[in-house]
């Protein structure tokens, strides 16, 4: 069996699904690994590094589509390139399939089988396939390193002969994993961190990362039975507008990592509330490209509103993408490893496995 992957768009995408140190596993599972010409040059993995570990570089993409049983990318494919596959070949990917309707619908139509990762269950068993928690560790790491360079001020609290700076505050919208990443980084740089979050779980988990969690008066645990947020209601969004409208006035920087799954992001910091805080002041809002939680942000943009710089950025693991190419690589093997039937040596699309019936698109 082939398994192939192709240069993505490097002007949206840096990031690879098959690193060199992944093919290796991936011939030992018993595949042919093919990819494109420089498919991972731009990150330092030349082509001479992929064929010493035995995988073959194809110059032409068509050809390599075509030959390939499974095509694993990081986002869909464009449609000339879609057009190109066909029965029985295996998509994987984060493919956005309420984006892509359309396309995956005619895939779906020419019956090649499509894996939408962003789909997986947070199970357990998924836990090592998990690309939404990969990407968003590393995307609430990246935040702050990002928002901590345009502050003009130092983080920690330095004591010198010349007299002392105080430590930087920071606040963390959404305690998640990308905002408890962010509160880890915060911390270790010196910072002082709140965080707050509608779930009350996360408030241990804050707690135990050394950030103080800012709890809304009177509210009710807003979590479901997965693990992930629901909508607040009127009066818990009035409450928390209180409590941070007057937080806020102190806080240096805001990580804004706030999502209810399948919804646009909650729209937490309102204008008067942005205008109330210090000059100098940094808002980073990982929730851009679902609307955003700060009233301010545009996508891919730093916005400046009476001295403070709101900054909404979309793919921000564009500026890690080595590191995230390396996790988001694992994963998948995870996920191709499970649908794999080695013995037969074929793609088992058993549909009672929670995995594959959760991530297939039909
Ligand atoms: P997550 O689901 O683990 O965390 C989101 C958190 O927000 C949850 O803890 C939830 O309870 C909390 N939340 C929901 N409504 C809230 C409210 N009204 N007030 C306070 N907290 C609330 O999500 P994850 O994986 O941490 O992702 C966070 C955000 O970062 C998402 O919008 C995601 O799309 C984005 N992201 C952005 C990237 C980028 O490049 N811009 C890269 C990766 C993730």
């Amino acid at each position: 069996m082939i398994i192939a992957s192709v240069s993505e768009n490097k002007d949206f995408e840096k990031r690879i699904s098959i690193t060199p140190e992944i093919s290796k596993k991936y011939i030992n599972l018993g595949f042919e690994v093919h990819l494109s010409q420089n498919y991972g040059a731009h990150l330092g993995f030349s082509d001479s590094e992929y064929k010493e570990v035995g995988v073959k570089i194809v110059g032409d993409e068509n050809q390599l589509l075509e030959n390939a049983d499974v095509i694993i990318q990081m986002s869909l494919l464009n449609e000339n390139k879609t057009s190109l596959l066909k029965s029985n070949q295996t998509l994987i990917g984060v493919l956005n399939p309420y984006e892509n309707k359309k396309i995956l619908d005619e895939l779906i139509k020419n019956k090649i089988n499509l894996f939408s990762l962003e789909m997986l269950p947070r199970i357990t068993r998924a836990q090592s396939m998990d690309i939404l928690s990969s990407q968003a560790n590393l995307a609430g790491y990246k935040a702050v390193l990002e928002a901590f360079s345009v502050f003009e001020k130092a983080i920690p609290m330095m004591m010198t002969a010349a007299g002392t700076i105080p430590a930087a505050k920071v606040l963390v919208v959404g305690a998640g994993v990308a905002g408890l990443q962010a509160i880890a980084t915060a911390k270790r740089m010196g910072a002082i961190v709140f965080a707050t979050d509608v779930r009350m779980a996360s408030k241990e988990q804050v707690e135990s990362l050394g950030g103080k969690f800012l709890t809304v008066d009177g509210a009710e645990n807003l979590e479901t039975e997965g693990g992930y947020a629901k909508e607040a209601s009127e009066d818990f969004k009035k409450k928390q507008e209180e409590l941070l409208s007057e937080t806020l006035k102190k806080i240096d920087i805001v990580i804004c990592t706030a999502l209810i799954p399948g919804k646009k992001a909650p729209l937490i910091i309102k204008e008067a509330m942005v205008e109330n805080m210090q000059p100098g002041s940094v808002i980073f809002d990982l929730a851009a490209a679902q609307g955003g939680n700060v009233a301010f942000t545009e996508v891919d943009k730093i916005i400046e509103r009476k001295g403070i710089k709101i900054i909404g950025e979309s793919n921000i693991l564009n500026k890690l993408p080595t590191s995230s190419s390396s996790l988001y690589a694992k994963n998948v093997f995870n996920f191709v490893s499970n649908l794999y039937d080695k013995e037969n040596k074929k793609i088992n699309i058993n549909l009672e496995d929670e995995i594959i019936a959760k991530t297939i698109i039909k």
